[in-house]
């Protein structure tokens, strides 16, 4: 009986290396570098000592960024109106991972260290199974015996699994490219201040520079491709560059509390500086190069349906694919460039411009050279408000 195991290297999932082992498996692990910005050159020794049979390193930041990252910024897709779904994003990419080092190691079965209560559990097994039906999933974290950390710990040290003794913060972290997710400690209580130590890649506001920063970012057929005049060749790089600057400024921290998929409510910290401004900056560049109608059905009918698929798992999905087309087509005339003003722990767009723009200054301006035809206007207002006369007629008001 042959496993692939999402590994993190952390405490949970080592224990399920010798959990499952226990258990008649084969464990062969599989960590990505998801640009959570950790070292995993100690992961293989880590996993072998806790019993892997084989353990996969791979390198998926470009595919993450390209395949994952994009598609929901072209969505303008916040979750409740604010999360940028940093952890639903990274799932069904691993899921993928993990059935296709499944097929190609001749496993049955893969196993992922979410709990039972939370989403990700969903998003990697319908994720999983929408791929491959016939794959079986494990969640030993669901199942076993342990009621604490203690008890894990406990087990870890009785089977040589090496267990950090730095002192930890108090913080359950999941972190990628797009942000991090930050959870447990003091932000469980949903009145109290997020603690300054909580943070990983935003400084406070209090401490970012007292000068603002200007940054510009410039797309080319609904991809970004220059931050500040500089061309990238690698997606990933200028969102985590991105990160870097804006983070300097405080800027890109969410504190929310969100509806789970299994009916809980939960208090939520992220921080997501390149998420927000992309997903903003694409927003505004479509305000200038999308007609009303177009731009007002995104919003009404894509954007936020689109946030809700993606938080509830339903990545590998027609309806995914589908709005994906729609979002592409419009993708091909998003072109130019975003001004974003930094300062203090806030962004805002302070200017764009794009070859495909339909702003018009002659139609849009108060001065003389104005070209609207101001009687056309009263004609159409007459019949715009027609429906409200003739109502207000009938019923007298
Ligand atoms: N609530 C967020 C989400 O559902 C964050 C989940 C964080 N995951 C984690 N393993 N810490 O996307
Ligand atoms: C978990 O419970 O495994 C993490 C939180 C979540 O999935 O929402």
């Amino acid at each position: 009986k042959r496993v692939v195991l999402a590994y993190s290297g952390g405490l949970d999932t080592s224990v399920i290396v010798r959990w499952l082992t226990d258990r008649g498996f084969e464990v062969i692990t599989y960590t990505a570098d998801v640009g959570q910005g950790e070292e995993l050159s100690e992961i293989e020794e880590k996993a072998l000592k806790a019993g892997a049979v084989k353990a996969i390193i791979d390198d998926i930041k470009e595919e993450f960024a390209r395949d994952y990252c994009m598609p929901l910024m072209r969505a303008t897709a916040l979750y409740e109106g604010k999360y940028t779904l940093l952890s639903s994003l990274s799932r069904p990419l691993i899921a993928k991972k993990l059935v296709e080092v499944a097929h190609r190691e001749g496993a049955h079965y893969v196993a992922h260290g979410s709990t039972g209560k939370g989403n990700d559990q969903v998003r990697f097994e319908a994720s999983v199974w929408a791929l491959d039906p016939d794959i079986e999933v494990l969640a030993p974290v669901r199942e076993w015996e342990f009621k604490s950390r203690e008890e894990e710990i406990d087990y870890a040290m009785k089977h040589g699994i090496p267990v950090k003794a730095t002192k930890e913060k108090p913080y359950s972290y999941d972190r990628n490219l797009w942000g991090v997710a930050i959870e447990a400690g003091p932000l469980e209580d949903p009145w109290t201040e997020p603690p300054e130590d909580a943070f990983e890649i935003t400084v406070s506001p209090e401490k970012a520079p007292d000068t603002p920063e200007y940054i510009e970012i410039e797309f080319k057929e609904g991809t970004p491709i220059k931050l500040n005049g500089k061309e990238y060749d690698q997606l990933w790089k200028l969102i985590w560059d991105l990160n870097e600057i804006a983070g300097k400024h405080g800027v890109g921290r969410i504190d929310m509390v969100e509806n789970r998929l299994v009916g809980i409510k939960t208090r939520e910290v992220y921080e997501s500086p390149a998420g927000l401004i992309l997903i903003s900056a694409y927003d505004d560049l479509e305000s200038i190069v999308l007609d009303r109608f177009t731009y007002h059905y995104k919003k009404d009918h894509i954007s936020h349906p689109y946030a809700k698929l993606v938080y509830e798992g339903l990545w590998f999905s027609k309806l995914r694919e589908s709005l994906d087309a729609f979002n592409n087509e419009i993708a091909k005339i998003v072109n130019g460039k975003v001004r974003v003003k930094l300062y203090k722990g806030s962004f805002k767009i302070v200017g764009r411009q794009s070859p495909n723009s339909l702003y018009s200054e002659d139609l849009a301006t108060y001065s003389p050279k104005d070209a609207f035809d101001h009687k056309a206007g009263g004609a159409f207002t007459k019949v715009w408000a027609l429906p409200l006369k003739v109502f207000a007629r009938a019923n007298k008001r």
